[in-house]
């Protein structure tokens, strides 16, 4: 068989790369990623010794280097990662996004439309559901709820989600979405909260908690979500949505003392900021389709995948002093400076 994976030199497309190597140990991934700021192809150094993957760097809305791409390989599958990720980013340039993830992904729909495929799996987010109420504590996230995206991050994955459905519904092509909760692990890139506040406190910087720190989110290990990816791919029924996430609802600030005690840092460095503009309250997945359907549920506790983050993050050093010695520094000085 053979896969293509985009953004595969991003968080979580380089984690599903190591993933299928192990487990589809005599088929073809092809990762592409077009190596924007977030994506690292240094990530897939050890993916590159194995034969049976190669790497791209090419752009998902180009429509002639999809084509090609397609044509070369005749892909089974396509697992759709690229994508721009960070809420905060799409509130100061939503444009990006909308080209990113909309765009992309029909050209992408487009390309499996006329090359042939098994399946096409679009990567969605629970974001895309809007938010629950903090206190609400019984309320969760169904596939059947409306789409109430409050973010343009959400708004242009939900348009993308809607997409590759109606190229099911349409087309009759293979389509299957998921929509997974937050995630956390190893290689994700230092905007988002679990690295940045690891990073900030190993250099005994300032840790900026938005608003009251009281925000809820429903944290997933990686690896659980690559695992739920390979089987929804293939096992999931067609044009169904599976929501992905294990009942691990946690307050932000809960996080970053967690991140503090097992580093040893004082509480000292917690800084309360501004508020991000449309914050979502509270995300919290309801597994139950997953779980009855294909028999996923989460294999990894919260209390050792945030080990095994923090320890990650605290044995590869030079993996991040890279990315924060570079453009990073604008971005931080521009998102965080007089917040
Ligand atoms: P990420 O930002 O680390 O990775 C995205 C990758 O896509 C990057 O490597 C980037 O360079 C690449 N990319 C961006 N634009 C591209 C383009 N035009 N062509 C080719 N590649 C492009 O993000 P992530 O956390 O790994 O997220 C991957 C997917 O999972 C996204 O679709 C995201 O919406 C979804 N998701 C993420 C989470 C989470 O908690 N991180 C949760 C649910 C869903
Ligand atoms: P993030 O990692 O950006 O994921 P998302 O917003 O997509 O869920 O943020 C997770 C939560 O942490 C969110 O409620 C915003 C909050 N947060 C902070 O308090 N400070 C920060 O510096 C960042 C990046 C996020």
């Amino acid at each position: 068989m053979k896969y293509l994976v985009t953004g595969a030199a991003g968080f979580i497309g380089t984690n599903f790369v190591y993933h299928m190597l192990e487990k589809h140990p005599d088929d073809l991934i092809v990762g592409i990623d077009n190596l924007s700021y977030a994506g690292n192809i240094k990530n897939l150094d050890e993916a590159q010794k194995n034969s049976n993957f190669v790497f791209r760097k090419a752009d998902i809305t180009d429509t002639e280097a999809m084509t090609s791409l397609f044509k070369e390989f005749g892909f089974d599958y396509v697992v759709n990662f690229a994508a721009q990720t960070h809420v905060d980013r799409s509130i100061t340039d939503p444009g990006i996004f909308v080209r990113t993830n909309v765009l992309g992904t029909q050209i992408l729909l487009d390309c499996a439309r006329k090359f042939g495929i098994r399946r096409f799996h679009q990567i969605g987010t629970d974001e895309v559901y809007g938010d629950l109420p903090l206190e609400a504590t019984d309320k969760f996230f169904v596939e059947t709820l409306p789409l109430k995206a409050s973010s343009p991050y959400s708004a242009s994955k939900a348009g993308a989600d809607l997409l590759a459905l109606s190229y099911h519904r349409t087309f009759g092509l293979s389509v299957t979405v998921s929509r997974c909760s937050n995630n956390y692990g190893p290689f994700q890139f230092p905007e988002k909260l679990i690295p940045l506040m690891l990073i900030n406190a190993m250099n005994d910087r300032e840790l900026p908690v938005y608003g009251n720190g009281m925000n809820v989110r429903d944290w997933l290990y990686v690896e659980d979500h690559c695992e739920a990816v390979d089987l929804i791919l293939h096992k999931g029924r067609d044009g169904e949505i599976y929501n992905v996430g294990g009942h691990n609802e946690m307050h932000n600030i809960d996080i970053v003392k967690i991140i503090l005690g097992e580093l040893g840092k004082p509480e000292s460095l917690i800084k309360y900021v501004t508020d991000r503009k449309g914050h979502d309250l509270r995300y919290a997945i309801d597994p139950t389709k997953i779980n009855g359907e294909l028999g996923w549920l989460p294999k990894t506790k919260f209390a050792d995948g945030i080990k095994s983050t923090i320890h990650w993050y605290v044995d590869n050093k030079a993996w991040w002093e890279e990315i924060v010695s570079g453009e990073y520094r604008e971005y931080y000085k521009k998102m965080y400076e007089n917040r």
